[in-house]
């Protein structure tokens, strides 16, 4: 006789009819499995926010330091009595990729003293082949995300040595450059970052740029609360503070100005958003990680949780707009190359790349942010 029950899975109850009793693996609530490769202060800041937002049911920790994975294993271990759900965590091999949904690399290793960035690159894209080959040997059919850096470059390489679709290998990009930028406009307007809707695109590197033109505070473009939409972005680089906005204090910026609810004479009462200060806040995205890199070596917290987004989004099933590293065919008069944009992505990984309204000047500053990245990738394979 077949008896009905209960299971736990995700951390709740669910009704398991009998039928499908020991035939988990056949429910559409399987298990959400993620392997790690790379267990260094990426890695694990990625793993603790992974356990803290419950993104997945399993993880897998795996490190050429087979020891270190079994410690950070046993520390996460530890404090699943506080975590909001259940989770299996282990130190693993990787055979364990097998059945994963997703295989996270942030393995790599550090530029020696006077080692050129081609001879660094050489010697991460070796890392990188030790690990995709047994992975795909493994039968790994999933999804590969790559936060190892240069992140375009690493994500070509592992998308060229798995021979995965290209829809199937994305890099974290410019993913945490996007939410630095949000979170720098949101304190210079005083708006809750998850309202402004800006992004990062090109290299995850030197080369980024702001495409300007499409940057919006809910759907106001903010180049409109500077003032002038048509003029050219560029005239203003070393310019004066282009209305007569120098002196405004942060709360007449956005907060309290009438014109962002009715829409209208924006241009004169939010006249507190100045050009020049958006260029420096570009530079501030751009300049982060040196800076935080100067304080404290290394930066692994941001990163972790853009990647924690990127997991849940794909994991999810989420159709969600994230600007990851993909593989362009074609996009912005670019292909071949790995780059950050704007990407739907969900189950299937990249469902498909957003091809914004640029304007001139953004395609152009696009277009050489590519050409540093081919550049890069010459000789390295
Ligand atoms: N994409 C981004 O936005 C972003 C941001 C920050 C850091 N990063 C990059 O992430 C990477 C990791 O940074 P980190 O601070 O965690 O470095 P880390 O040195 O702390 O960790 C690297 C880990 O990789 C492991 N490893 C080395 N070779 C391996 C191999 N062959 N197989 C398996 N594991 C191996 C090491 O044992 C170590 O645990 C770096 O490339 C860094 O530049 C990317």
């Amino acid at each position: 006789m077949q008896v009905p029950c209960w299971k736990l899975l995700h951390g709740y109850a669910i009704y398991c009819p009998a039928k499908l009793r020991g035939r988990e693996n056949a429910m559409r609530i399987d298990k959400r499995k993620v392997a790690l490769v790379g267990c260094g202060m990426v890695g694990m800041s990625y793993a603790y926010c992974l356990l803290n937002q419950t993104v997945c049911d399993e993880l897998v920790l795996i490190d050429i330091n087979q020891k270190r994975a079994m410690g950070e294993a046993m520390d996460l271990n530890h404090g699943l009595a506080f975590a909001p759900a259940n989770m299996e965590i282990y130190a693993g091999s990787y055979k364990d990729c097998r059945d994963a949904d997703m295989v996270v690399i942030c393995a790599g290793v550090a530029q020696k003293p006077g080692e050129s960035r081609l001879a660094l690159l050489k010697r991460n894209a070796q890392v990188f082949r030790s690990i995709i080959e047994p992975v795909t040997q493994s039968g790994f059919n999933g999804i590969f995300l790559v936060a190892t850096n240069p992140v375009d470059i690493m994500t070509r390489i592992t998308c060229e040595l798995s021979g995965f679709n290209p829809g199937r290998v994305l890099g974290s990009g410019t993913a945490l450059d996007t939410a630095r930028l949000r979170y720098l406009l949101g304190e210079y307007l005083q708006v809750d970052p998850k309202n402004v809707h800006a992004y990062v695109m090109g290299e995850h590197g030197d080369s980024e740029f702001v495409p300007w033109s499409q940057a919006m505070v809910a759907t106001i473009p903010i180049l409109k609360l500077c003032g002038d939409v048509k003029r050219n972005f560029a005239e203003n680089r070393t310019g004066e503070p282009v209305e007569s906005q120098a002196g405004i204090s942060v709360e007449n910026r956005i907060g309290n100005s009438a014109a962002i609810q009715d829409g209208k004479g924006m241009t004169q009462q939010s006249a507190g958003i100045s050009r020049p200060k958006l260029l420096e806040i570009a530079e501030q995205v751009k300049g982060a990680a040196y800076e935080i890199i100067d304080a404290k070596q290394a930066t692994y917290y941001g990163i972790g949780m853009a990647m924690t987004r990127i997991t849940r989004a794909v994991l999810g099933d989420e159709n969600s707009v994230l600007t990851v590293s993909a593989m362009l065919k074609g996009e912005y008069g670019q292909r071949d190359v790995f780059a950050g944009v704007p990407c739907v992505i969900n189950g299937n990984g990249i469902r498909r790349v957003l091809e914004l309204s640029l304007t001139e000047e953004e395609l152009e500053q696009f277009a050489a942010s590519c050409r540093t990245l081919r550049e890069s990738f010459e000789g390295v394979l």
